[in-house]
């Protein structure tokens, strides 16, 4: 039996190191297979919010190991429409399947839902802090690039205050020996509980606004799109939208083997220019949410 036999997966922060090699390495194990390992196990997808990689990668994970997947992809078409309450929505998807994805607009709904069920539950991204199998995929793809990840420079750009990604990516890269740049305007700056975390754990890092100041020391540039649905009042959002843009241009002084990351969906922050550069990483690392998804599956329900 692994050591994640049955874990539930509510933040990046609660995994350790050795766990995240543990299941980096099965991920590159199965990597383009089929198995039958989970022939007989069942998947529930309960995405209360939009998705379409999160969702579709683990369905893909959960068939690839030979399992099967019930769920829903929105309330519309389920008994929340009726008035049922997100608990009783948990227990009953308990009752049909060995595992469930949760994905939802409230923070700390995938902690509720880990404490109703008996089954493992996984975070696929609630509220604007926790991502944990987002960030898994995108250490994987960073160490598969590299090598390694200790001792890079990796800068983190745009919405630190509302994305999820950017903040469970800062949480997770930060248990490497990295140097982190946290670089926003100022009306997105990285909240306040991570910065926290960052200095209780040592984490050296420094809050710069514009990506050409530093563009030329970074290995990893990860982006992050501006999250308007998380805006209380529209005309701050229309205060940041589009107040950055990276280009195949501003690319020419970034260093040679720099990688530009995205988690996805992009609307206007990484300009299709990108896409034909030898930089230009997402569309790999959104590949890789299938082989890290089969690991992380494989390694709670397995065996
Ligand atoms: C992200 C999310 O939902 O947090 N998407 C994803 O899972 N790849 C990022 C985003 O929506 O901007």
């Amino acid at each position: 039996m692994s050591e994640l036999s049955g874990r539930d997966v509510i933040s990046i922060v609660d995994f350790s190191r050795s766990e995240l090699d543990l299941i980096m390495e099965e991920a590159e194990k199965l990597k383009g297979k089929r198995t039958d390992d989970l022939k007989g196990k069942i998947m529930a997808t309960a995405f209360f919010e939009p998705s379409t990689r999160t969702r579709l990668s683990f369905q893909t994970a959960m068939l690839r190991l030979g399992g099967s997947v019930i769920g829903f992809s929105s309330e519309e078409g389920t008994s929340i429409e009726k008035g049922e309450s997100f608990s009783d929505t948990i227990r009953m998807l308990d009752n049909y399947s060995d595992i469930i994805v949760v994905r939802h607009r409230l923070e700390g709904a995938a902690k509720l839902a880990a404490e109703l069920a008996d089954a493992p539950v996984i975070n696929a991204g609630d509220g604007s802090k926790n991502h944990p199998t987002q960030t898994m995929l995108d250490l994987f793809t960073i160490k598969e690039t590299f090598g390694h990840i200790d001792g890079l420079n990796v800068g983190v750009l745009g919405d630190l205050r509302f994305g999820r990604a950017a903040s469970s990516f800062i949480l997770g890269v930060s248990k490497y020996n990295v140097k982190l740049f946290l670089i926003s305007p100022p009306e997105l700056k990285a909240r306040r509980d991570v910065i926290a975390y960052l200095k209780d754990n040592n984490i050296k890092f420094s809050e710069v606004e514009r990506l050409e100041d530093v563009i030329s020391e970074l290995d990893v540039i990860y982006v992050t799109r501006v999250q308007k649905e998380r805006f209380a009042d529209p005309a701050e959002y229309e205060k940041v939208r589009g107040s950055y843009r990276i280009t195949a241009r501003m690319l020419a002084s970034a260093r040679k083997e720099a990688i530009v990351m995205h988690p996805l969906p992009r609307v206007d922050e990484i300009d299709i220019s990108v896409d034909s550069t030898p930089h230009a990483a997402y569309f790999r690392q959104a590949a890789n949410g299938v082989p890290v998804r089969m690991a992380l599956l494989k390694l709670i329900l397995g065996g």
